[in-house]
């Protein structure tokens, strides 16, 4: 019998409590005055008083409880076929001494540090340092383009980056030192240090006085025995910032604070996945985005667990049993990834061939996340796998699950396609666009009642107007998700699809407002349009409408193709923005707005109504013969 209903029954009851007696898990200090004041910040704070530093909560005191020999993080990377680890007491040695350089450049407490990686150790090596020092990191993810880069250091004002000389992508190796380069060059803020691993495939040039060798630094701070000590902060301070896409190319800066975040992560990772300390997970993401933040290195460390840092991917490092590889040699317990992950080993391997080579039984559960989980890959996992696979639903701006299904309290009955349930801390409700909860089973807006609970942000980086535009003007007393979706009478939560212009390519969240604000820089694109179509590999992948100036003469063809690389040498590979399209117009209403949905259910081959509001239904014909031409309506993409 799982104790779900009585765990969110009695955190409704008492969220003071409930939280409360969750951070008895934390070392603390100093404890906090007030478990949540709700006058303070936005929506009120959490852990008001508290002091305390989450670097001694994920590492010392680990070591002082007598885990110091215990394996802490595996780096697994295929691609350059190694497998290293570190204890507990080495990751602490080896972030105290990185620390410890960090403080003898000058960056103190407040101060911010941009952390451009691949999936190395010395990514969550760094993360921990900043946290140890009480500096705020900022990871960004390696597939973006320097221009990202050079918005968010603009943004924060980072006093130094952490990067390596290069990321390896199954066998392409990609020099991240130029995009720094020209990050720095683009920024108007330029920060003061950069610290570069040189990996042993490709040696980054190190400009004098800016740039400096990490493995110099860090050998010299051994040999003088520096190491930082943890420095105490408000449990309400930032322990760091994440960019994520929002409606236009500004990224939102997501502020994570350091008490509220320690309470619900370490609170998850028994009651939602169901590990005990010492047990081996695996989040198969990238520290670049939120997973790969709180269930690569928070999380499992919070709880003494051992967590796995993957440099590779599902398929073709070396093959479709990857994945099976790792969890028998390092005897996984637990594994979460994206369904595009799963999509990408059953086109390669349909019948679990490779699934039967290996010992898969210390295997127990899979849990899926960042997009929906289509019932079609959840079954198919099911039957090879023969574990429970769940899916989840969260976001960057909470952290941890909004909905699940929490093993810990004992497994509920999957319903396919849904999440499950509402985790204790999230009183969630679908509104109408009134603003009105509606009935059982009816579509609207997710959203969640005021306050949220711990790990969830309490505003954006230096910018609380933005924070309470984007998230809490749309309905009075509630956080909008941006999903819609709805409860059915079970009480289980469908998470269907996003009410803005974010978009989910292969799980990583992007934006086509943005993608729309740089392909209008091409000179010849006087108007166009990108949208979100499905795609059976990645989930969804932007399609690109351009109407060109009045007077150009030169090949669509060319146009296009520029246009497909100033998207990918403004944002980044990672768009997977490969589709455009020249049309004459662009269908709109009368009030002049773009019919996007209307031009997705098109190219999705769905049913579509002709919008009563429409200006010219003519140009939705000459649109529909362009991606019919061009072999871009659904069945023809069909495997793209
Ligand atoms: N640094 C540099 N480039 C990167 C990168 C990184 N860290 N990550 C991805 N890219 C590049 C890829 O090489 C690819 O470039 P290309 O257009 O030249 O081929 C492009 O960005 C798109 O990457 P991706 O969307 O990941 O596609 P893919 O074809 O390389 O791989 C999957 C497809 C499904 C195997 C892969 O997306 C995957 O493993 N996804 C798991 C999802 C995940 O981790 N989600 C995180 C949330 S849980
Ligand atoms: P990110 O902030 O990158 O984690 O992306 C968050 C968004 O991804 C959510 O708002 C959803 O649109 C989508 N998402 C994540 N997980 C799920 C899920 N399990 N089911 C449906 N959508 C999901």
């Amino acid at each position: 019998m799982s104790t779900y209903a009585k765990v969110y029954a009695d955190w409704k009851r008492c969220p003071a409590k409930f939280w409360g007696d969750a951070a008895e898990e934390i070392d603390w200090v100093k404890p906090a005055t007030k478990v949540f004041d709700p006058h303070l910040g936005e929506y009120g704070r959490w852990f008001v008083g508290a002091e305390c530093n989450t670097a001694y909560n994920c590492l010392d005191r680990h070591v002082a409880a007598g885990r110091g020999k215990q394996k802490a993080l595996i780096y697994d990377s295929p691609v350059t076929k190694t497998v290293k680890s570190y204890t507990y007491a080495e990751l602490t040695d080896e972030v105290a001494t990185l620390g410890a350089v960090l403080q003898d450049l000058g960056i103190q407490k407040g101060d911010r540090v941009i952390v451009y990686m691949p999936m190395i150790p010395e990514a969550a090596i760094a993360m921990l340092a900043c946290a140890r020092i009480g500096a705020i990191h900022s990871v960004v993810f390696g597939g973006f383009a320097a221009n990202e880069l050079a918005t968010r250091f603009d943004d924060c004002q980072p006093v130094a980056v952490l990067t390596a000389s290069c990321g390896v992508e199954t066998a392409r190796i990609i020099p991240y030192k130029p995009l720094l380069d020209k990050a720095i060059e683009l920024a108007a803020h330029k920060p003061k240090h950069c610290i570069i691993v040189q990996r042993s495939m490709e040696k980054a040039s190190l400009v004098a006085g800016r740039d400096h060798d990490w493995a110099t630094l860090t050998a010299d701070a051994k040999k003088l025995g520096r190491k930082a000590e943890c420095v105490t902060v408000a449990a309400t301070d930032p322990l760091y910032i994440l960019y994520t896409s929002g409606t236009t190319g500004a990224p939102k800066g997501v502020v994570r604070d350091n008490g509220g975040h320690m309470v619900a992560l370490k609170w998850t990772m028994k009651n939602h996945y169901g590990i005990d300390p010492g047990e081996v997970f695996w989040a198969a993401s990238d520290v670049g985005w939120v997973v790969g933040h709180s269930y690569i290195v928070y999380a499992p460390l919070l709880h003494g667990a051992t967590s796995i840092l993957y440099e590779g991917k599902p398929v073709g490092t070396p093959d479709a049993g990857a994945f099976w590889r790792v969890i028998s040699e390092h005897k996984v317990a637990a594994m979460f990834t994206a369904p595009t992950a799963f999509r990408a080993i059953k086109r390669d391997d349909p019948n679990g061939e490779f699934i039967k080579k290996y010992d898969l039984s210390a295997f127990r559960t899979l849990f899926l996340a960042g997009e929906r989980a289509d019932p079609e890959t959840i079954k198919w996992a099911e039957i090879h796998l023969k574990v429970p696979v769940l899916d989840h639903w969260w976001q960057t701006e909470t952290g941890w699950p909004i909905a699940g299904n929490p093993v810990g309290l004992g497994t509920l009955p999957v319903k396919y396609g849904s999440p499950t349930v509402p985790m204790p801390g999230y009183d969630l409700q679908v509104l109408n666009s009134e603003g009105d909860e509606v009935r059982r089973g009816e579509t609207g807006t997710l959203a969640i009642r005021l306050p949220l609970p711990p790990s969830c942000l309490p505003t954006l980086w230096n910018n609380d107007a933005r924070f309470r535009s984007s998230y809490l003007s749309e309905f009075k007393g509630y956080y909008t998700t941006s999903d819609a979706g709805y409860i059915d009478q079970d009480g289980y939560v469908f998470v269907m699809a996003r009410t803005d212009d974010v978009i989910n390519v292969a799980g990583h969240r992007l934006s086509t407002g943005q993608m729309e604000e740089v392909v209008a820089k091409h000179k010849d694109v006087g108007e166009c349009a990108v949208i979100g179509v499905a795609d059976q590999l990645k989930g969804q992948i932007p399609m690109g409408f351009i109407v060109l100036n009045a007077g150009v003469n030169r090949s669509a063809k060319e146009i296009e193709s520029e246009v497909v690389k100033l998207v990918r040498d403004e944002i980044g590979p990672v768009a997977a923005f490969k589709q455009v399209m020249t049309v004459q117009r662009l269908p709109k209403t009368r009030s002049g707005k773009i019919l996007r949905g209307t031009m997705r259910a098109i190219a999705d081959g769905e049913q579509w109504k002709m919008p009563a509001t429409i200006d010219d239904p003519a140009i939705l014909d000459e649109i529909t013969g362009v991606m019919d031409t061009r072999g871009m309506i659904s069945k023809e993409r069909a495997g793209s």
